[in-house]
């Protein structure tokens, strides 16, 4: 039978007269899971006194968010991505040892089945902006080189966009490409200098954080996943050291072991160069 002090609702015991529903043949990971969620929910409720328009606001908030997903556009990642919850779930499922290579958020914009291309190829292939030239090793932890890691990569264009968000305007891949190490473990790729650029703001996250006075721009970074058997995989990006919004990342990405130099070269103002090795943990390290 039901403790009685929880058989009906109350705000008082709201907590225990929800989660002694919870059946005892629930998966326990699923019961400690919803048992938390309902424990800060309520806490969180009880703390603002949410008012019955608040809650109406939110249902209203959280429709718009699934009507504006469909199979280019998540809006609920996105809202995760503001929010710190990307990368908190990623900072806690990605921990480290010192010199090891940090994870940053993937972000909504890789593309699977780019083609591999043989190093040294410019990924550029509209040949818009400032010409960079990214180059690095992959090593393990000791500073022994990996071979055969491969190394996806993608940024914006000299505008700000991703090729898939102008599939009209940009070659398509445009500004992406996937190499693969050989013995000394280098990579070398020419691409552009990326840019700042807003996170997709059309939408009810972009609205939210419009009220909230905070402004959707990333800073300018070149996105790589590296993988390499025995090792962890490396989602990450690095930074264009000296951008303006290095402190306001509107989706919280920034690492400072993730800021690289980007020096201009010899060849002129617009002709940079950026070189950034990869530190791979093997697996199972905790
Ligand atoms: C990106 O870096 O591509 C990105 C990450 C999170 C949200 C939107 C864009
Ligand atoms: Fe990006």
């Amino acid at each position: 039978m039901t403790d009685p002090a929880i058989a009906y609702f109350t705000e008082d015991a709201s907590v225990a007269a929800v989660t002694a529903r919870v059946g005892e043949r629930a998966d326990p990971r699923l019961t400690r899971v919803m048992g938390a969620l309902v424990t800060h929910l309520h806490a969180f409720i009880k703390d603002v006194e949410l008012t019955q328009a608040e809650w109406a606001l939110a249902v209203e908030f959280l429709t718009r968010t699934g009507q504006m997903c469909d199979g280019n556009r998540q809006e609920f990642i996105l809202l995760s991505d503001v929010l710190g919850v990307s990368m908190l779930v990623d900072a806690i499922n990605n921990r480290r040892p010192d010199g090891a290579t940090e994870n940053t958020v993937l972000g909504p914009f890789h593309v699977d089945g780019v083609p591999d291309l043989p190093m040294g190829t410019n990924i550029s292939r509209d040949g818009v902006g400032e010409s960079c030239l990214f180059q690095g090793r992959v090593t393990d932890l000791d500073g022994a080189p990996v071979a055969g890691a491969r190394i996806d990569v993608w940024s914006d264009n000299a505008d700000g966009f991703y090729d898939v968000q102008q599939p009209e305007s940009q070659p398509q891949p445009n500004n992406r490409g996937v190499f693969v190490t050989g013995a000394d473990g280098r990579y070398a790729f020419q691409g552009i200098k990326p840019v700042s650029y807003p996170i997709p703001d059309d939408g009810p996250v972009g609205q939210m954080l419009g009220q909230l006075g905070r402004h959707p721009y990333r800073p300018a970074h070149m996105h790589f996943i590296v993988t390499a058997p025995g090792h962890q995989t490396v989602v990450t990006h690095t930074f264009v050291k000296g951008d303006d919004y290095l402190t306001s990342d509107a989706v919280f990405g920034v690492k400072k072991t993730l800021i690289a130099d980007y020096t201009a070269t010899p060849e002129g103002p617009t002709d940079w160069q950026s070189t950034f090795d990869f530190i791979m943990t093997p697996e199972g390290t905790q």
